[in-house]
């Protein structure tokens, strides 16, 4: 395993769209999903998609810590080929990072309850109903895949914030860098 160059924004293959995975028992696809979880881990994200370590598949990687207002817990995990459903028209505002986007955060729009489906690292069908961050997570993961930012979803351009700056936004409880970029 190896923890893998970022790329950042501004690099085309952020924007270019990944091709889709033909063969999920390839070698090279377990030491791509293992190095994004370590990437991921050393680089304190909660999520990791292939293109942001030049990899232009559709690959991601996600987590969902303690104390984001998830009932669920979920360990680093990867979805290959994932495909979104949402499931109500509900929409919540939330911060973002990403750590392609270095020292940055915004207010994104998301759909607040999903469905999202994809295989595991072992090929082995995931399906699952999902509300809150880990909806959010998976969204900005996905995202990655077709070329978008989480700066193309923002509605409101002015709650664009350095993270130096976001405890004015959160007063009682600034979140660690490392729990809330993905
Ligand atoms: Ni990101």
């Amino acid at each position: 395993m190896s923890i893998r160059q970022l790329t950042y924004l501004g690099n085309p293959i952020l924007r270019q769209g990944a091709a889709a995975v033909s063969d999920v028992h390839a070698s090279d696809m377990q030491t791509l999903i293992a190095d994004m979880i370590e990437t991921m881990q050393a680089e304190h994200g909660v999520g990791l998609a292939a293109p942001q370590i030049d990899v232009g598949q559709r690959v991601i990687v996600f987590r969902v810590p303690e104390g984001r207002g998830s009932t669920e817990i979920l360990e680093p995990q990867a979805l290959i080929n994932p495909e979104i459903t949402v499931l109500s028209e509900e929409i919540e505002l939330g911060w973002e990072g990403c750590l392609s986007v270095p020292k940055l955060r915004g207010i994104v729009p998301r759909h607040a309850h999903i469905g999202y489906r994809g295989l595991d690292a072992e090929g082995r069908l995931i399906e699952r109903e999902v509300r809150g961050f880990h909806a959010r997570v998976v969204q900005h993961e996905v995202d990655h895949l077709d070329g978008i930012m989480y700066l193309d979803r923002m509605k409101d351009v002015s709650t664009l914030v350095m993270e130096s700056e976001l405890f004015r936004f959160l007063p009682p409880r600034p979140p660690a860098p490392e729990e809330s970029s993905p």
